[in-house]
C-alpha cells in the first residue's frame, strides 16, 4: 500500500493507493462508520459489508436526485448517525457524488471518505471535494465543494466492473491527457483497452498518475476561479446531452469533447489532424464521437450551464493535444457555432 497526503484548503485528505478494503477499520472505529453504497456493489461484495451498518442506494444517474438524499437523511437518523459519523462511500460516481453531498448537510457537516470502485471514480469523481445532485436533466445543479477524509484504492473491485464502465472511465483519461499530458496521449494511442485490463502494473501506474494529475490542478484552484476550469473540456455540451439522451457520463463526455475539438479547430487554430487524433483515440477506445442531439433543447439547457455568467459560458478549448485554454463564449455565439458546425 503507498499513501500520499494532499493538501487541500480546508484539510489534508490521504489516498491509500492500492489498498485492502479492510483498511477502513484502522481508519475509523467500525462503530463509527457507516457504509453507502448501491445496489449492484451491495450484491457483489455483501460478505466484505456484512459487519457494517450499510445504506443501500439505487444504481444509476437517474437516483442521483434529491430524493434519495431524503432516504438516506432518514437512514442515517434511525441508524444514529451523530457528528463523530464517517460515511463512506463505495462505488462510483454517483455513490460518491451523493455521499458527499450528505455528509456536508447532515447535522451541517460530518466526515466522509470514499473507496471508489469504478475507473471514473478512481481517476474523476471522487477527486476534488465537488459533489452533489443532479435536478431533473440539469447536471449537478446542487452541491458543496468539501473534501473527503481518505481516498481508499482497493483494486480488485475492478475485477467485476463491467466493459463498459472501463470505456466510460478512459473518457476522463483522455481527457485529462488532452488538457495537460501530451505523453499521456501517446501512451494511450500506444496502448488498448486490453493492455490496462489485463496489465495490472500498467493500470495501477495510469491511474495513480491520473488522480495525480487531478489532484494538482485542484489543489491549485480548489474553488474552480481559473485552471480547474480545464477539467471541464468536453463537459459544456457533454453534460447538456447526457441526461437529456441518458447517456452514460464517458459516452456524452467523448461527444462533448470532439464538439469541443471541432469548435477549438474553427476559432482556436487547432490543427485538423490533432483532432483526428483525438477522435480516433476516443474510438480506439470504445467511445462514441457523435450524437444527433436536439440543438434547441441542448441549447437551452446551455444557458442554464453553471459555468455561464450573464450571457457567457466559459468553454474549455484546446491548443494542442495536451494544452488546453479558457475561453469565455457568448451564447450567441454559442448557437452560430451550433448551427455552423454541427
Ligand atoms: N467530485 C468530483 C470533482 O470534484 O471534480
Amino acid at each position: 500500500m503507498i499513501k500520499v497526503e494532499n493538501k487541500f484548503s480546508n484539510r489534508m485528505v490521504a489516498y491509500y493507493f492500492d489498498a485492502s478494503f479492510s483498511f477502513i477499520d484502522t481508519l475509523a472505529d467500525k462503530h463509527n462508520c457507516i457504509l453507502l453504497t448501491d445496489k449492484n456493489i451491495a450484491e457483489l461484495y455483501q460478505s466484505k459489508f456484512s459487519s457494517y451498518k450499510t445504506i443501500v442506494i439505487e444504481a444509476g444517474e437517474a437516483f442521483k436526485q434529491q430524493y434519495t438524499v431524503d432516504t438516506i437523511i432518514q437512514q442515517l437518523i434511525e441508524l444514529g448517525a451523530d457528528r463523530k459519523t464517517t460515511l463512506v462511500g463505495i462505488g462510483g460516481g454517483v455513490v460518491t457524488d451523493i455521499t458527499g453531498y450528505v455528509a456536508s448537510v447532515y447535522m451541517r457537516g460530518i466526515d466522509f471518505a470514499f473507496v471508489p470502485t469504478t475507473i471514473l471514480a478512481m481517476v474523476d469523481a471522487a477527486i476534488g471535494g465537488k459533489n452533489g445532485i443532479d435536478v431533473g436533466v440539469y447536471k449537478n445543479m446542487v452541491g458543496t465543494i468539501n473534501q473527503p477524509k481518505y481516498l481508499l484504492y482497493d483494486f480488485s473491485f475492478l475485477e467485476t466492473l463491467p466493459n463498459e464502465q472501463w470505456i466510460n472511465g478512459f473518457a476522463e483519461i483522455i481527457k485529462h491527457a488532452c488538457i495537460k499530458d501530451a505523453l499521456l496521449f501517446q501512451e494511450l494511442e500506444n496502448n488498448t483497452l486490453d493492455v490496462y485490463k489485463t496489465n495490472k502494473d500498467v493500470l495501477v501506474d495510469l491511474i495513480k498518475k491520473n488522480a495525480t494529475l487531478k489532484t494538482d490542478v485542484v489543489v491549485k484552484d480548489e474553488y474552480e476561479t481559473s485552471e480547474r476550469k480545464l477539467l471541464n473540456f468536453g463537459h459544456t455540451f457533454g453534460h447538456a446531452i447526457e441526461n437529456l439522451y441518458q447517456l452514460p457520463h464517458g459516452h456524452a463526455i467523448s461527444i462533448g469533447m470532439v464538439i469541443a475539438a471541432k469548435i477549438s479547430e474553427e476559432i482556436n487554430n487547432l490543427y485538423s489532424d490533432e483532432k483526428e487524433r483525438l477522435t480516433q483515440l476516443l474510438q480506439k477506445y470504445g467511445l462514441p464521437i457523435q450524437l444527433n442531439f436536439d440543438k434547441e433543447k441542448v441549447l437551452s439547457i446551455l444557458k442554464m450551464d453553471k459555468k455561464r455568467v450573464k450571457e457567457e459560458i466559459d468553454f474549455i478549448l484546446l491548443n494542442n493535444i495536451g494544452e488546453a485554454v479558457i475561453m469565455p463564449i457568448s451564447l450567441t455565439q454559442v448557437e452560430d457555432l451550433v448551427n455552423q458546425i454541427l
